[in-house]
């Protein structure tokens, strides 16, 4: 039996262009064919790649400029059309002259008279492909929809990534879809994400650990000086006495809590210690309780009696006690014991193990600002080192919503330890497996520092000129021409520029299904406003949860740490007076958050909810 052989139509002859009639370096100029009325084609726009034969490759180039420099005035002339193109990069060509893969850099130029046409789809696939082993597709290219559009992920985690556009232009849900895609993809990895606006959770849902004021627990013993400084002192004029007080008090306060924790442990566990009482510094990342910093406090003011040196202690000790009490500050202030429980927040945070949930949500919405500013200050700081002290084996990606408030290119405002963290990150993170993304509405009041180190953009819509401009001033020709599109794209578009990508280009992402959006949907006012008012319980449970300062029906939820067994807890013992016959004033135990005592024997133990002794092990490193 013979078979009819099987109809292979054609392949479509390739569309010409023009010719190139100047070339100056990678750039060249080409005469636009003169329209015969036969193609099928429209001339190419901005951002369209063509392509033109070499003997051994054939040259790929994006369009950067369409002109006519000589516009016609009657119908049937024929006018001069030229196209402005830039060469990036080349296909190998097999010997049958059939492309190979895409290299960046042009090792043979065209010439003039070479004829440019449009690339194939064949070609525009292997231009825009990446390996496949560690990139994922996030939508198509904006110039023909059946390329898929790619992102390499360590390319683009490992040097930081920002997403720049003007609200509701779909940067939420581009962080919502790039971060589902690398999770799909690595169910292990790490990412921590601060999420101002409580949008996330439902994005994410079961893969995400989501902490929020009511159930975050972030000791205020793991601030540094600068942070505890702007939590208990503030801004306020004449400051510097207050800080000088407390720079002296809290290495006191923490010796004070290591001296009460090693008194009923063996000198063998002792030696143990990463650190020596005498040898802690203000900055040291170990526990103390502001019931000691109190008592230092009152011992002090025992010994005073000019008027001006009381008054740094006193304002001190009244605004702690009073943060103390506050419930806006309960996550930080408000546990009454104090556990040495360093590993589990980081294990919380930074998902080690990781449980089936990579991501943990940061909800930050309802904080005051200063809170805010502090908490990203110490996660930021805490994510940095975190990579530092573990040599980078564990890579976490930090994701910074709203990123203009902590990293503002105005010197005046933002709080200045999270600025330096997070441009810590920016600028020395990848060493250490710490990568940053940066979200923002308005680039131009970002720190142009933070925003040169992303080496991947996705520039969504943006309609002021001074945040086009920071762009256009960071990237080449070619792609800079494409952000020509960057005031009238869509929503879920982006041009897409850096090491990320294969090629800068303008992509659509993929429509995320709704039950995938993060929740930030625009409000329909026109809807809200026809339904019936909902009744007087409605007002009143929103003006508790103001008071109470928490989404959450109930202030306190539960812990940070992971259900099991506490941690060794404090041992409340007496605090040694400051020198012999000193008046030794302390609180009674309990009368403030961070005071109540354990019984004695269970200090220096580990216990089972204790994460993986490497994570121990690097925090005794980090202390020490
Ligand atoms: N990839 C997408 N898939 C589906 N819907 C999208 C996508 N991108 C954007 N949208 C739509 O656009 C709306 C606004 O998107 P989004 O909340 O991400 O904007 P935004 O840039 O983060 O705004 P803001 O700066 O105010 O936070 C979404 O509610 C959704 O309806
Ligand atoms: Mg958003």
């Amino acid at each position: 039996m013979t078979f009819a052989p099987l109809h292979v139509p054609p392949p479509h002859p390739p569309a010409r262009v023009g010719r190139i009639v100047a070339v100056t370096g990678a750039c060249a100029v080409i005469l636009i064919d003169p329209d015969d009325g036969t193609s099928q084609h429209r001339t190419p726009e901005i951002g369209t790649l063509l392509r033109v034969d070499t003997p051994r490759s054939i040259s790929l180039c994006m369009v950067s400029a369409l002109s006519s420099p000589m516009p016609s005035h009657a119908q049937d002339e024929q006018e001069l059309r030229i196209i402005e193109v830039e060469f990036f990069g080349e296909l190998q060509k097999d010997e049958a002259g059939n492309p190979l893969s895409f290299r960046r850099g042009i090792s043979a130029y065209p010439s003039l008279g070479d004829i440019l046409f449009r690339a194939s789809k064949e070609e525009l696939a292997k231009a825009y492909a990446c390996d496949s082993e560690s990139a994922v597709t996030v939508g198509h290219i904006a110039q023909e929809p059946s390329i898929p559009a790619m992102v390499k992920i360590d390319d683009m985690l490992g040097k930081h990534f920002a997403i720049l556009g003007t609200t509701g232009t779909g940067k939420s849900c581009t962080v919502a879809l790039l971060l589902r895609r690398i999770l799909e993809k690595n169910p292990r990895a790490h990412v921590l994400l601060l999420d101002v606006h409580r949008e996330y959770a439902h994005a994410f849902k079961d893969m995400a650990e989501v902490i929020g004021p009511g159930n975050m627990n972030l000791p205020f013993w793991l601030l540094n000086f600068e942070e505890i400084v702007e939590i208990v002192i503030g801004q306020q004029p004449n400051r510097e006495p207050d800080i000088e007080v407390l720079r002296e008090l809290i290495p006191l306060a923490k010796a004070r809590y290591m001296n009460n924790q090693r008194r009923d442990r063996s000198a063998l566990q002792r030696q143990r210690d990463p650190v020596e009482p005498g040898a802690i510094g203000v900055d040291t990342p170990v526990p103390y309780r502001t019931s000691d910093l109190i008592g230092l406090i009152e011992e002090h003011l025992g010994k005073l009696d000019l008027r001006g040196e009381l008054a740094p202690y006193k304002r001190l000790k009244a605004r702690l006690e009073s943060i103390s009490r506050d419930s806006r500050y309960g996550f930080m202030f408000g546990s009454l014991t104090v556990h040495d429980t360093m590993s589990q927040v980081l294990a919380r945070l930074f998902r080690i193990p990781v449980n089936g949930k990579p991501i943990a949500i940061l909800e930050l919405g309802g904080l005051p600002s200063e809170i805010v500013n502090v908490v990203v200050s110490v996660l930021a700081r805490l994510a940095f080192d975190f990579g530092v002290w573990s040599t980078g084996q564990i890579p976490i990606t930090f994701v910074c919503e709203e990123a203009h408030r902590y990293v503002p290119v105005d010197k005046s405002l933002g709080f200045e330890p999270t600025k330096r963290a997070i441009s810590r990150i920016a600028k020395e993170g990848r060493k250490y497996g710490i990568s940053l993304c940066i979200v923002s509405q308005r680039p131009a009041e970002l720190d142009a520092t933070i925003l040169s180190q992303c080496s991947t953009i996705f520039s969504m819509r943006l309609a002021n000129e001074r945040d086009q401009q920071i762009l256009r001033a960071g990237i080449s020709d070619a792609a800079g021409s494409l952000l020509e599109f960057m005031s009238t794209m869509g929503t879920g578009e982006a041009i897409t520029f850096g090491e990320g990508v294969a090629l800068p280009t303008r992509i659509k992402f993929d429509a995320l299904p709704a039950e995938q959006w993060p929740k930030s949907n625009t409000a329909s006012f026109t809807q809200s406003w026809a339904r019936e008012m909902p009744g007087e319980g409605f007002l009143n449970e929103i003006v508790m949860r103001w008071r109470a300062q928490s989404f959450t029906p109930e202030t306190t939820g539960p812990d940070l740490l992971p259900a099991g067994p506490l941690p060794p807890a404090a041992v409340d013992h007496p605090p040694p007076p400051l020198s012999p016959g000193f008046p030794t004033l302390r609180r009674p135990s309990g009368a403030v958050p961070g005071t109540q005592a354990q019984p004695p024997g269970t200090a220096g133990t580990r216990q089972p909810g204790e994460p993986q002794q490497s994570l121990a092990s690097l925090i005794r490193q980090f202390r020490s």
